[in-house]
């Protein structure tokens, strides 16, 4: 269920912490695991998860459940996370996410029907300076505008 590769990359991680704090390492491995698996959690990734951090199973389900950038379904290849929190808000957001959503013909929660983009709303993203904002996979991208949205999805494309 863990590849060799996945395994490697875990234990980089285990190993900055105290040996009896192996899940400390417990968000790490999580990304590492969803991005070998379609970018998704599974039941089976997180009870493998909580298998090879010794942790028990439903800990492991509490902190994949709890923060947004862990995928429970299927998502494009790219993940728009745009921020609805209250900067991001009273800047425009809810306005700009209607536009994207229909720029690019699917709800929040959904992917567009090639696979390419999904949609999901998040709260603060800790990037309130730069209101309104989106996270697509790792990158932000800030003072977002209609124009400064089609320039960068089309990018996508
Ligand atoms: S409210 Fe959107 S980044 Fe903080």
């Amino acid at each position: 269920m863990i590849s060799i590769g996945a395994k490697k990359q875990i234990d980089a991680w285990i190993a900055k912490y105290p040996k009896d704090r192996k899940s400390s390492a417990v968000m790490q491995t999580l990304k590492i695991i969803q991005a070998e698996n379609e970018n998704k959690l599974s039941a089976d990734t997180i009870q493998a998860v909580a298998d090879y951090l010794d942790m028990p199973d439903i800990a492991v389900q509490e902190v994949a459940t709890f923060y947004e950038n862990y995928n429970h379904k299927k998502v494009g290849k790219y993940v728009i996370r745009f921020c609805h929190n209250i900067s991001c808000m009273l800047n425009g957001a809810d306005d700009l996410i209607a536009y994207l959503e229909n720029k690019l013909g699917v709800q929040t929660d959904e992917v567009t029907p090639d696979g390419l983009i999904s949609v999901k709303k998040v709260e603060c993203l800790g990037a309130c300076v730069g209101a309104p904002m989106f996270q697509i996979n790792d990158e932000y991208f800030e003072n977002l505008t209609f124009d400064k949205i089609d320039k960068i999805v089309d990018n996508l494309k």
